[in-house]
Formats: C-alpha cells, structure tokens, sequence
C-alpha cells in the first residue's frame, strides 16, 4: 500500500521535474497570438516581414559576416521562439568558437562547404565535413565553430535557433576583450602577462 503510494508520489515529482525542465527548453509561452511593441497598435504584413537581408547576396564579404534575424532586428520574432541568420564565409574564413546560450542552432549550407565543431560538457570534440545541402545541429549551449577551409571558394550557410534571442558569447572576444585582468587570464591559461597582452591587442572590444 504505502510502497504504491511511494511510486505515484515519485511519478507524480518526475512528471513535474519533467514539464519545468520543458518549460525552460524554449522561450516562454505567449497568451497571444503575437506580441506588438507598446508603441504601436495595429500591424500590416510589413510588421512580419524582415527585408535587412535583401542585398547581402550582392558582394560577397571579404571577411566572416554574419546576419541576423532575431528579435534585435526583427521585434515581430518576440514570443515565437524562433530567429535565423545568414552566414557568409570567404575563402579561408572562420566563425571563431563561440556559444548560443538560449538555443541550439540548425546550420544549412546553401553554397560551397564547411568543417565544423562542437564540443559537450565532457570535452569530446565532434567535426564533420559539411557539403552543400548539408544540415548540422549544434546543441544549446554548447562550444563550436565553423571553417571555410577552401583556398579559393566562398561558403554560405543559414543557420536557424530554437530562441527569438538566442545569444552569443565568441570565447575571442569574452575572455580576452571585456577587461578580465592580465594575470587573472596569465594564470588561468598557465602563461605570462605578455602572451595574454598580445592576445588582447588582436581582438577589438566587443561592439554590445
Ligand atoms: C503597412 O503599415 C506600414 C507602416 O505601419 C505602412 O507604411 C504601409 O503602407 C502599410 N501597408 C499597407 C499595404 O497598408
Ligand atoms: C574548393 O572548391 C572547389 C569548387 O567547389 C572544388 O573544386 C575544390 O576541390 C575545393 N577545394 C578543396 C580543398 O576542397
């Protein structure tokens, strides 16, 4: 009798545990159809439609340049738990690691080919040789990057997250471009406050 009571007690927990932890795997559920900005209250069709990317197809860039669609630039993403971006490499380009703390990220190569990586939280590395057509998921959360590895050429890929704003650390950028102190750096990479100086005098402060 009680151990039955134990076992729907501990079914009842799990289920719980179950629909918090989906809860927190998306974006929050809206209660409307879609959430407008306080400042306006009617909408057209424009207001769902994103055009900053018409034109990025025109000149290819001459170094890693990546596109958003996300709730930055596209307030009507607010509340649907989804944003895109496009990713244009030139030749020998490379998106340094970097992570996507609200969303995992399902890369499509539309143009040319790619190497990619991530790494879980047991530190295995997976790589894989994407060609066009090709398809790979980067789990949330997790470390990765991407490599143009052709010498002549471009690469493009479109990459959509599971998050209206999914963020982005670039570990360049995080560790050596926000201010951590040199010997704090100099210790934790086991070097000297020389190497970690000339590693900062190569990455610009982040723009955000
Ligand atoms: C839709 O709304 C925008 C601005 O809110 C306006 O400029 C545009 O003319 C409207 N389009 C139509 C078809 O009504
Ligand atoms: C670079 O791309 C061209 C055109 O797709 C291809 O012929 C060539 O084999 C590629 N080079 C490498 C090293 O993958």
């Amino acid at each position: 009798m009680a151990s039955i009571f134990i076992k729907h007690v501990l079914v009842f927990l799990v289920a719980i545990s179950a629909t918090s932890w989906m809860v927190q795997a998306s974006d929050p559920d809206i209660l409307s159809d879609f959430i407008l900005p306080s400042n306006l209250n009617g909408v057209n069709g424009s207001f769902f439609t994103f055009t900053g990317m018409r034109g990025i197809f025109n000149q290819p860039p001459p170094t890693f340049k990546v596109t958003k669609a996300s709730l930055a630039e596209f307030p009507a993403l607010n509340g649907q738990s989804v944003s895109l971006a496009v990713l244009q490499y030139p030749a020998g380009g490379v998106n340094p690691p970097h992570t996507h703390p609200r969303a995992a990220e399902l890369l499509f190569v539309v143009e040319g080919s790619l190497e990619v990586g991530f790494v879980d939280t047991t530190n295995k590395l997976y790589t894989q040789t994407l060609q066009l057509g090709d398809i790979f998921v980067f789990p949330k959360g997790l470390v990765h990057y991407q490599y143009n590895a052709n010498a002549t050429e471009p690469t493009t890929a479109i990459s959509a997250f599971g998050s209206a704003s999914a963020g982005t650390a670039s570990l360049p950028t995080t560790l050596f471009a926000t201010g951590i102190e040199d010997d704090i750096l100099a210790k934790s990479f086991k070097t000297d406050v020389a190497t970690i100086q000339k590693l900062k005098a190569g990455l610009a402060p982040p723009k955000a």
